[in-house]
């Protein structure tokens, strides 16, 4: 964030106290849980810790050898049997858990009863697959009922899941399978997307080659428009497996609360994802808790988060969370503008949803589309609204409050991470005044602080490193295969601290204010992308030298993509070239990195030490005044890429 918008939001003062009415009826409405949590969070952590079934209670809580925390250790429970078998035997059996809706038109319902039945038999299939407890299973699929059915089977067996967002090319689901060593792979013949099929089973096939994958399970869903073929042997068709597999209940594996539920893989500031671990007890937990808390979920509510299952919001919002506390989720395949830019609100009118929560890049779309497309809905059945994934501008927040709240609904601005498993900042509605643009409080249990290079805490309204001081029971546990990068990662800065990489600042009240990545990750409309990563995609092409790529502040998408290219000798600079410099990207990491501009440079800004000086190249793409260039080796280059910047294609 840049000095003017973090000006202006010191500047920002509007405040909206929680309604009466809202408070009343709130699940979290006692104000002494703040600190009652703080003055014994292992208590309160127990505390949420029962509203989950257990096989086994636990009796410890927390043990603590930073990096490394322990939760619940010697519980023992099932997150599949807690997300959807639990609410069979009671009063939900029939309620609704998915109410699924495809992008063109069609739509499912699946009861909780019925979607326990197709978890047990896909769990039947995948064992007879040969998946056992432990094992990893990749999974790269549509936004599909079948995405958490296979999730939950993994979770039902004891197996770990690693979901690939469906927009990755087939190159970076190839690292994740390599660095998981997954043996099989679940995937569909294609999805939908604004009107036209993706083509997931051509990149799986391109995908798989080389990799330990025995088995690609195929789900059918675009069927004849998809051209896809399975290969004889590897491939198997979901639906006839499913057929063969026994209608029984399938036993749910007793699990130990630290025994992996998933991995999901998130970019970090080398050139390689980050296999993120997370544990079955502490992280339903986490996830459990936060329904109630700052979702304040009922039994009657209707909740709608838009983020893709590829992403943790989606692990933690669309499945776990919702459905371990048996809630009705309503699950969407597709683009928020297909057939028309009213989708999203179409939704809310359908099925009368209650709790909705997307990311600020939406509402930014949104506000540009303009307030008509919500008018022609009717949306009085939404009661509180959240947001995730990068920083709102106030702007953007008002508008949400105005446009889809009605000014009635409270605004979550929910700020966590791949790493922290669930909300950490968030306001409790029912509690907790809400300021545009701030993720207001730590929620009960967690302890975040803003703290300087010494890890001192900053005076209010001064930036510096977001942290939390203690651990939490939903967050990672190391980096897949590699625990010494988690302990440099996330630990290496402030002993026994956890560094989110984040940058924030608080003020007078203690509201904490996310400006957003201090390292070299680049946030475009919610997504999480590694300087390293888009660099490696481009110097792998042969016609470049060298790269360096930034992140510039893009209006609607919170950060866009700029890549400066010295091209190699002999190379000619020309339009198609620069077509093609982004198709690589694409091809190599997915369209979410495709960069939004590319600027050929003869030379890039370095220190006599020859590090790249990214913070200059955001200077020009930003078109502020240049920062210190005497580090620079030639600080005529400055100008020079400007000039350049300025024609840029
Ligand atoms: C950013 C998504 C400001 C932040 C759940 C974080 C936010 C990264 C917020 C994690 C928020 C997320 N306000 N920034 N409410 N929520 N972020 O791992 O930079 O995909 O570090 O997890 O998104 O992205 P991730």
């Amino acid at each position: 964030m840049q000095q003017e918008e973090f000006d202006s939001l010191l500047k920002e003062t509007r405040r909206f106290e929680p309604s009466e009415e809202f408070r009343n009826q709130a699940n979290f409405r006692d104000p002494t849980v703040y600190d009652r949590a703080r003055q014994d969070p292992e208590g309160y952590w127990a505390e949420q810790a029962r509203h989950l079934d257990w096989v086994t209670p636990f009796t410890k809580v927390l043990e603590w050898d930073p990096p490394h925390a322990r939760w619940f250790s010697d519980g023992q429970l099932n997150a599949a049997y807690n997300a959807v078998d639990r609410h069979r035997l009671g009063p939900r059996k029939n309620k609704a858990a998915i109410l699924w809706e495809g992008e063109p038109g069609d739509s499912k319902v699946y009861t909780y009863e019925m979607l326990g039945r197709e978890v047990d038999r896909a769990a039947h299939m995948l064992t007879r697959l040969g998946v056992r407890r432990g094992d990893r299973v990749t999974i790269y699929l549509p936004m599909i009922p079948e995405l958490p059915i296979a999730m939950l089977a993994c979770a039902k067996i004891g197996a770990i899941h690693s979901v690939v967002f469906g927009g990755f090319s087939s190159q970076s689901l190839k690292d994740r399978i390599m660095d998981a060593e997954s043996k099989i792979l679940i995937t569909a013949d294609g999805g939908w997307r604004r009107g036209r099929v993706v083509p997931l089973k051509a990149n799986a096939d391109e995908a798989v080659k080389g990799t330990p994958v025995e088995t690609v399970l195929v789900v059918k869903r675009v069927g004849e428009a998809s051209g896809a073929a399975l290969t004889p042997d590897r491939d198997k068709d979901w639906a006839e497996e499913m057929a063969k597999s026994p209608t029984t209940p399938f036993p749910a594996e007793t699990m130990g609360a630290e025994d992996i539920l998933y991995l999901l893989y998130t970019s970090g500031t080398t050139g390689k994802p980050k296999g993120i671990v997370h544990s079955t007890g502490g992280y339903l937990v986490g996830a459990n808790t936060s329904m109630r808390s700052v979702f304040d979920l009922k039994d009657e509510d209707i909740f709608f988060c838009t983020a893709d299952v590829g992403w943790v919001t989606g692990h933690t919002y669309v499945v776990y969370g919702p459905l371990s506390a048996g809630a009705t989720v309503v699950m969407y395949e597709g683009a928020p503008d297909y057939p028309d830019r009213d989708r999203f609100w179409a939704i809310v009118e359908k099925y009368g949803v209650t709790i909705f929560y997307t990311a600020p890049t939406s509402i930014r779309t949104f506000m540009k589309w303009g307030p008509e497309y919500p008018k022609r809905r009717n949306l009085s059945s939404l009661r509180l609204l959240g947001t995730v994934g990068e920083p709102i501008n106030p702007e953007a927040w008002m508008w949400y409050h105005e446009h889809i709240g009605a000014g009635r609904c409270p605004i979550v601005d929910t700020w966590w991470q791949t790493e922290t498993g669930c909300a950490v900042i968030a306001p409790l509605p029912g509690l907790t005044a809400t300021k545009p643009g701030s993720a207001t409080l730590p929620l009960p249990g967690f302890e975040a602080d803003v703290v300087d290079e010494d890890g001192n805490p900053v005076e209010p309204g001064r930036g510096g490193y977001l942290v939390l001081k203690r651990p939490w029971p939903s967050m990672l546990r190391t980096i897949w295969g590699d625990d010494e990068r988690f302990r440099n990662t996330y630990f290496g800065k402030f002993d026994g601290i956890y560094l989110s990489g984040d940058g924030a600042h608080k003020d007078e009240d203690g509201y904490v204010w996310v400006l957003g990545r201090m390292d070299d990750v680049i946030n475009v409309s919610g997504h999480r992308i590694g300087t390293m990563e888009a660099e490696s995609a481009l110097v792998d092409h042969p016609a470049v030298a060298e790269a360096a790529v930034i992140g510039r502040a893009h209006e609607i998408k919170g950060q866009a993509i700029t890549a400066f290219v010295t091209l190699k000798e002999g190379v000619e600079s020309d339009p198609a070239l620069v077509d093609e410099l982004k198709q690589h990207v694409v091809e190599k990491i997915g369209a979410l990195a495709r960069p939004e501009e590319i600027v050929f440079a003869p030379e890039l800004p370095k220190t006599r030490s020859g590090k790249i000086m990214r913070r200059l190249l955001r200077d020009v793409a930003e078109g502020r005044v240049l920062g210190d260039t005497t580090t620079l080796a030639d600080p005529g280059v400055m100008e020079d890429l400007k000039a350049r910047y300025a024609e840029k294609e």
